[in-house]
């Protein structure tokens, strides 16, 4: 089977995305490919940081790959964290500290609107191309549910009742912005 590294070691995100390319691509993290050290992701643009992850892999194995990179967009907050969404509360923050200044920043506020939104560059023969995904919803009061990562536990997909942290996997990747944009990466790559 056709392999693909993907560039990262985030554990949640390696089994979302190999759930859905099961049988399509053998799909290997960075630590498995024997990558090491921390990728760079200077852009500032979600496409940009997408970019720069996939080529540090290319570099350095030119092997066929991809990344992705996620950003939370507030409305209430002018489109932030977007592509901060890492490090919204300082660099080395915790998923925990970036929860509680999101918490606080919307304290109070009725407008609860965001979106995620996923860029994913595929490297392929060292071209670049890209797939895109997003999901719109709310960010909660509080936190709900002990599954995902980031900002799931306060972040509830329109049309649900529950917050991402509450769902099964391939629930979240049936509606999710990875989800989207990883659909779009399978129906590429089975059109080969
Ligand atoms: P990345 O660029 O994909 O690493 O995402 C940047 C940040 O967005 C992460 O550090 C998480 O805080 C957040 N994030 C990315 N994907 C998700 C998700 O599926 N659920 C919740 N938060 C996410």
């Amino acid at each position: 089977m056709r392999k693909l590294i993907f560039a990262t070691n985030n554990k949640h995100k390696l089994g979302e995305v190999r759930e859905m390319l099961d049988g399509i691509v053998e799909v290997q993290s960075l630590d498995e490919a024997g990558l090491h050290g921390e990728i760079p992701e200077t852009a500032d643009t979600l496409q940009g940081n997408a970019l720069q992850k996939a080529q540090w892999v290319w570099e350095r194995t030119h092997c066929d790959c991809f990344a992705d990179d996620t950003g939370l967009e507030v409305d209430a907050l002018g489109g932030a964290p977007g592509v901060y969404s890492a490090r919204y509360a300082g660099e080395h923050c915790s998923f925990d500290d970036n929860i509680n200044k999101l918490l606080t920043a919307l304290d109070g506020n009725a407008n609860r609107q965001a979106r995620f939104r996923t860029v994913v560059c595929l490297i392929e023969s060292g071209a670049p191309r890209y797939f895109e995904g997003k999901v719109e919803g709310d960010i909660l009061t509080e936190r709900y549910g002990e599954g995902g990562f980031g900002y799931d536990p306060v972040f509830m997909p329109k049309r649900f009742a529950v917050s991402f942290a509450e769902m099964p996997t391939e629930v979240k990747n049936m509606i999710s912005h990875r989800g989207m944009a990883v659909k779009e990466l399978v129906k590429y790559l089975k059109e080969q």
